[in-house]
């Protein structure tokens, strides 16, 4: 058998037609147009109503788009990975509702928790499933439904924080496209900086967690943005260096959408030109497992056959990694 390596081959994305602006934050807590669009480089984000439609609603959507674009039988479709943070429900696997609604009845499928990495992961988890040759059809899906899990009387997340899906197809390629290599890492004591601490195994939920408003994500933002940037400068310049590429062979950067200043730190750290970034983050702000694949959908018009991509992403854990992969074809 010989390995192959796995590529991208088709694209869907949904977002809420819900838009929260920043006008409409500065009616809900203390913050300003100026504030948010200077620090964080957001103007409005989507916001999933009701919230009850959960997770899968959103990753449905993007998986049926994707299915109807690319005019695939879902029976054919071998596993559903589906990267969140986010899930319907604690327990029961939000992969498996999403697989059976969208018809790929002859899937496996399960749920990722890497947090903003999920996705990053879920395509090392993708390729690695395609080359081992027994699966030809992998749906990887990043959704997030923030607004699920965000307290809207804290201004220091409730404005970064957005809905939405993305959703990609790997398959086998003849032609060596697809990923070709990978940095991905974890550091355990970040947890400390980001995370929901009621709800789990640690601090079930009760009365007073909810009380508390455990139940909400907390993020201290400095340390984590100083974490982000150095941690994915590094990884990106050792896949660089893994492959003896250059930041100029490099087409685009696709980078997780946290903050505007991340991202201009980034290309700094790299003296890459500007160009080279995609960015969306103004109109979705940080929908954690949907950013990478939101930038694939917003951007697939762009991307031509054998362009050199560079994914990076950061997040709770802490989570990060760098992954070069070449795109495989024109729209
Ligand atoms: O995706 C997962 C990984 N997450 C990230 O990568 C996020 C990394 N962190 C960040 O993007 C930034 O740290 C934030 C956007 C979260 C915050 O920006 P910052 O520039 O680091 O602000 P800060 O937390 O240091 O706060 C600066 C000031 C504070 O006021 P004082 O203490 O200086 O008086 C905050 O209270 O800004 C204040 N502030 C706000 N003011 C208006 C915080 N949030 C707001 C707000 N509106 N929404």
């Amino acid at each position: 058998m010989t390995t192959k390596t796995a590529a991208i081959t088709a694209v869907g994305g949904y977002v809420p037609e819900h838009v929260l602006t920043n006008a409409a934050l500065e009616q809900m807590v203390d913050t300003n147009d100026e504030w948010i669009t200077s620090r964080t480089g957001i103007k409005e984000r989507r916001i999933l109503k009701p919230t009850s439609l959960g997770t899968s609603f959103m990753a449905i959507a993007a998986a049926r788009e994707l299915v109807q674009k690319k005019n695939l039988d879902p029976a054919a479709i071998d596993l559903v990975i589906v990267s969140t943070a986010t899930p319907d429900m604690p327990v029961s696997s939000t992969a498996a509702f999403v697989a059976t609604e969208i018809g790929a009845l002859n899937a496996f499928a399960y749920d990722l928790q890497g947090a903003c990495s999920g996705f990053l992961y879920g395509m090392s988890a993708a390729s690695a499933h395609i080359s081992s040759g027994r699966y030809q059809k992998v749906l990887l899906i990043g959704a997030d439904t923030m607004s699920s899990i965000i307290d809207y009387t804290d201004r220091s997340t409730c404005v970064i924080f957005g809905d939405g899906a993305g959703a990609v197809l790997f398959e086998p390629n003849d032609e060596d496209l697809g990923l070709q290599d990978e940095v991905l890492r974890v550091d355990g004591k970040g947890r400390e900086f980001l995370k929901i601490e009621a709800g789990g195994s640690m601090l079930p939920a009760s009365s007073d967690t909810v009380a508390a408003g455990k139940h909400f994500l907390h993020q201290e933002g400095r340390p984590v943005f100083k974490f982000a940037v150095s941690n994915m400068v590094d990884a990106i310049e050792q896949v660089l260096d893994q492959n003896n590429l250059t930041k100029n062979d490099i087409d685009y950067v696709v980078a997780h959408q946290a903050n505007k200043r991340i991202l201009d730190a980034i290309a700094k750290n790299l003296d890459l030109d500007y160009e080279q970034m995609l960015v969306n983050i103004e109109r979705y702000g940080n929908t954690t497992a949907a950013t990478l694949p939101l930038l694939l959908w917003d951007y697939e018009s762009k991307l031509k056959k054998n362009q050199k991509l560079l994914f990076t992403a950061f997040g709770g854990g802490f989570t990060w990694g760098a992954t070069y992969l070449t795109w495989a074809y024109n729209t």
